[in-house]
């Protein structure tokens, strides 16, 4: 289960939370091995790093070691969103549960199958014994 944090908690916390895409990273083991220097880092301790991440041009290596640095995400009332600079800017995505569409929409799925195959037992059965 994800761990649900507020902007308040990250910035309390300052011993190397940030705030990236939304979701919360511990990168306190991580920033005196970061190649872009410890210095960036510290500046950004308890806030949102995501402009300053995105903006070095980070590749998917630094994407895949800051995956592995994830502790929580933001509480969703906190979420902001924000606009793509360039394409390497990994856009935040929605839970992809929120994206499916209502089980009203999904409920005729079934029927419409069902319909149409006994609609085809019938073609077949008047086809071949009547
Ligand atoms: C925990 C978060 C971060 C991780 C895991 C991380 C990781 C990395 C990695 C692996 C590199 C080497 C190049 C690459 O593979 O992209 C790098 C370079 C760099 N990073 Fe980060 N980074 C983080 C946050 C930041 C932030 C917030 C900034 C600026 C606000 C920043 C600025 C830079 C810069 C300027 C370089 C380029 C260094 C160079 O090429 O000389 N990084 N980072």
């Amino acid at each position: 289960m994800v761990r649900l944090i507020t902007r308040k908690e990250v910035e309390k916390h300052k011993n190397g939370w940030i705030i990236i895409h939304n979701s919360v990273y511990d990168m306190s083991k991580f920033i005196p091995e970061h190649p872009g220097g410890e210095e960036v880092l510290l500046e950004l301790e308890g806030f949102d790093a995501t402009e300053g991440f995105e903006d070095a041009g980070h590749t998917p290596d630094a994407r895949g070691i800051l995956a592995k640095l994830k502790v929580g995400e933001l509480e969703k009332t906190e979420h902001t969103e924000f606009e793509a600079k360039t394409e390497d800017w990994l856009v935040y995505t929605p839970d992809p549960k929120e994206e499916e569409p209502p089980a009203s929409e999904n409920s005729l799925t079934v029927p419409i199958i069902i319909g149409l195959v006994a609609i085809l037992i019938c073609f077949f059965y008047y086809y071949y014994f009547v």
